[in-house]
């Protein structure tokens, strides 16, 4: 004779709003060449490492991080001439992306994006409960600025998404768009710049205490610490105390502080990388024309491209050659498109001889 069972039998439903939606991933294969997710194909210099390993052997492991990161935030902050009360720093930008939606956006306020933009963009606003609004992009990709001023005059956002250059097209906003964007708005105007350092113009220096402007950057691309997971937001102070607001208490460990702070001794390294990564794309891009129907300008350290063949029996013939680029072909607008992330000059040249042998 049991027990009359005491435990209830099924698991609650998750929120409504969150039904539908499903995780973000990247198919994750297990291959030579790997240039599927915009990473840095270098390592951080070594000297960065041994300063890194240095210091971890400081940390006092059994004490809380310093909660508002002031010595990352002020090197951040120097770095682009402004003061760490003009910084939030978090673990990649994603989470700096989640703060600004959950201290802005939420429900009744809605957030817009323009499609095909970084897709985290909507996905962070939904699982904050904020609405989508989402304008499009023209059939180019690049951006009408009367679009813009249609989806900021009727949809009213409290957050308006910009990404330059925009992942996945790799197109860079012109400054005057941004600008005419930051005017219009009724709200927050986030420019993401992922890929800032590998672009000719950055809005940066639009930012100032009294405008609704932040640019959000990241460690992951440029700085080779996609592994580390940080990344920052420069905008007024009074966003930073808004983020401040909704950001868990000690979110950024010791460790992840000291190497974004770290990190920023090897500037010069770090724009080595960049401009052997730019080189690359031009001389992939240039490849690329000879072989796909159609490849797009690229201000970033990928390229979108389509081939003129069926684009998953090309994706799945290169990963059978141990490449992998990531396929979005299914994604809205995307149809028969691929990105491919920029790598070392034996990884493009790999992955080249791979397209050759799939498309002939
Ligand atoms: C446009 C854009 N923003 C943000 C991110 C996320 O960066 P992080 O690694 O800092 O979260 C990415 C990553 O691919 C990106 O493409």
């Amino acid at each position: 004779m049991g027990r009359p069972p005491i435990l209830p039998a099924v698991l609650p439903p998750v929120r409504d709003d969150l039904a539908e939606l499903v995780g973000y991933h990247s198919a994750q294969v297990d291959v030579d060449v790997r240039l599927n997710t915009n990473e840095s194909p270098y390592p951080p210099p070594a000297a960065w490492r041994e300063a890194f390993v240095a210091e971890l052997d400081g940390v006092a492991y059994h004490r809380y991080p310093d909660r508002r990161a002031r010595a990352l935030r002020a090197a951040i902050g120097e770095l682009h001439g402004v003061g760490a009360d003009q910084v939030v720093a978090a673990n990649g930008s994603n989470e700096v992306l989640q703060a600004l939606c959950l201290a802005y956006g939420g429900p009744g306020r809605a957030a817009a994006t323009f499609e095909p933009t970084y897709a985290l963009h909507s996905h962070i606003a939904r699982i904050t409960g904020t609405g989508v609004v989402s304008g499009q992009r023209r059939d180019d990709f690049t951006l009408d600025p009367a679009e813009v001023r249609r989806v900021l005059a009727t949809a009213r956002p409290a957050i308006t998404f910009l990404c330059t250059p925009n992942n996945p097209t790799g197109l860079v906003e012109p400054q005057e768009l941004v600008e005419a964007a930051v005017a219009a708005a009724p709200g927050l105007v986030v420019v993401d710049e992922a890929y800032a350092q590998f672009a000719p113009w950055s809005a940066l220096s639009l930012v100032a205490a009294d405008r609704p402007l932040v640019v959000t950057r990241t460690f992951s691309k440029t700085w080779a610490m996609a592994g580390m997971r940080l990344g920052y937001l420069v905008g007024p102070p009074e966003v930073v105390e808004a983020c401040e607001r909704v950001l868990l208490p000690y979110h950024l460990d010791a460790a992840t502080q000291a190497a974004g702070r770290l990190a920023l001794r090897y500037t010069a390294e770090m724009e080595a990388r960049v401009a052997a990564v730019v080189a690359e794309r031009e001389r992939l891009a240039a490849a690329l024309r000879e072989l796909a129907a159609q490849v797009w300008p690229s201000g970033a350290n990928f390229l979108l491209f389509r081939p003129a063949r069926d684009a998953d029996l090309v994706w799945k013939g290169l990963v059978e050659r141990s490449v992998l680029v990531r396929n979005c072909s299914s994604w809205p607008r995307l149809a028969g498109c691929l990105r491919v992330t920029v790598g070392t000059a034996a990884e493009n040249d790999a992955f080249l001889s791979a397209l050759r042998e799939v498309l002939t």
